[in-house]
């Protein structure tokens, strides 16, 4: 992997990343592809279209369904999705938390029922990577733990030791999967992940801990999960200086454009959320004068594309009547629309982001946009 900086404007920084399946640009918006498919019927060829840059799978869902061993045996997961370009997968550390029932922590890793059919599984740090080199993404992430942000001083103190400890395992497995003959992606690049909740000395003492590790980027977890705007703001302001500046930044699970925003200006690199793909489903569209929910019955005679000079494959084709009578009807067409263009508007936003860091112009840039965004409300 190579990552270069070219342009910077205060802390927020723009970059290129080579990797074996492409090069990325940054600050760069993944796609979330839970289970190597984005909700709402979007094809890979949509994604092409929309100018999807990377795509983010998760290790736990597919080690569920279908199997990461299946997967390995159609080759990976590029040659499983036909998507050739970047795929980054998460650890399963978050989703296990989040999603499993019945769960019990211990120092080799996460015992857990699967929440398809509630059998028994095991994950730690060799299994994750195990799996996920079965996958052969481009990009794996450690396996952590992501406390809820209302967990106390000192069970963080414990869970950040611990995911310490895990991701030396996390690296030694990896560098070992590497090196095997029969593994897909020999590249396979490993990402840490920054925890410590809300409490900055703890988040700084982890951030210097892992940055010894040559890890190929850093990211920032456990954030996005109760705490307020501010802390998390806090916590970034407190956590990317102790980060090498030479290696990406990825801030987990984040979040509204505006997140967005403060995030890059902070010097964050990559990005996932839900939002774009879970708001569209739903009839809940981005546009530059806020967001607009299509259910409304004020759409009901608007021949307005969703937003005027929009290149998506919504706006070029359909107004906002024909999409609202769509999603009314329950027609999973209108849920499409609405995803593919909320994808395409986050990925929009990433490329004029890109371009203003470039310009010298961010600020100016990010003020406009909030303003025009935020200010008017549907
Ligand atoms: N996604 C959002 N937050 C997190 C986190 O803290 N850890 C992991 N592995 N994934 C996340
Ligand atoms: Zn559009």
């Amino acid at each position: 992997m190579i990552y270069k900086v070219i342009a910077k404007q205060g802390n927020a920084k723009s970059a290129h990343m080579k990797t074996v399946h492409g090069e990325v640009e940054t600050p760069v918006f993944m796609n979330v592809g839970t289970v190597a498919a984005i909700k709402g019927a979007v094809s890979t060829e949509d994604l092409r279209d929309i100018k999807t840059q990377v795509q983010l799978s998760n290790t736990y869902h597919l080690h569920v369904r279908p199997g990461d061993e299946i997967v390995k045996k159609l080759g990976g997961l590029h040659r499983f999705m036909n998507w050739d370009r970047p795929i980054l997968t998460d650890s399963g550390g978050f989703q296990v938390f989040s999603l499993a029932g019945l769960r019990k922590i211990k120092e080799e890793g996460v015992y857990f029922n699967s929440h398809i059919d509630g059998r028994k599984i095991f994950m730690g740090p060799e299994e994750s990577m195990q799996i996920q080199s079965n996958l052969a993404s481009t990009i794996a992430m450690a396996f952590d733990e992501c406390p809820g942000a209302l967990s106390e001083r000192e069970y963080i103190e414990q869970s950040v030791q611990r995911t310490s400890r895990w991701l030396v395992r996390c690296k030694d497995k990896i560098d070992c999967l590497n090196k095997l003959e029969n593994t897909i992606n020999k590249n396979q690049l490993l990402f840490g992940i920054n925890q410590g909740g809300i409490f900055e000395d703890i988040r700084i003492r982890h951030a210097k801990e892992i940055s010894q590790m040559n890890l190929d980027g850093y990211a920032i977890g456990g954030l996005a999960v109760g705490e307020s705007h501010e802390e998390m703001y806090n916590i970034l302001d407190a956590v990317v200086p102790y980060l090498p500046y030479d290696k990406p930044t990825y801030l987990m699970g984040v979040g509204t454009p505006a997140n967005i925003l403060e995030a890059v200006e902070r010097g964050i690199d990559f990005f996932d959320c839900v939002y774009p793909s879970r708001n569209g489903r739903h009839g809940h569209v981005y546009t530059d004068s806020g967001k607009l929910n299509l259910f409304n019955k004020k759409y009901e005679l608007d021949e307005a594309p969703i937003e005027d000079g929009c290149g998506c494959m919504a706006c070029r084709a359909h107004s906002r009547a024909y999409i609202r009578h769509l999603l009314k009807a329950g027609e999973m067409l209108g849920m499409r629309l609405c995803v593919l263009h909320n994808l395409y508007f986050y990925n929009k936003m990433m490329s004029e982001i890109r371009d203003a860091i470039r310009y010298g112009d961010f600020k100016e840039y990010k003020r406009v946009k909030l303003k025009s965004m935020y200010d008017r409300q549907d």
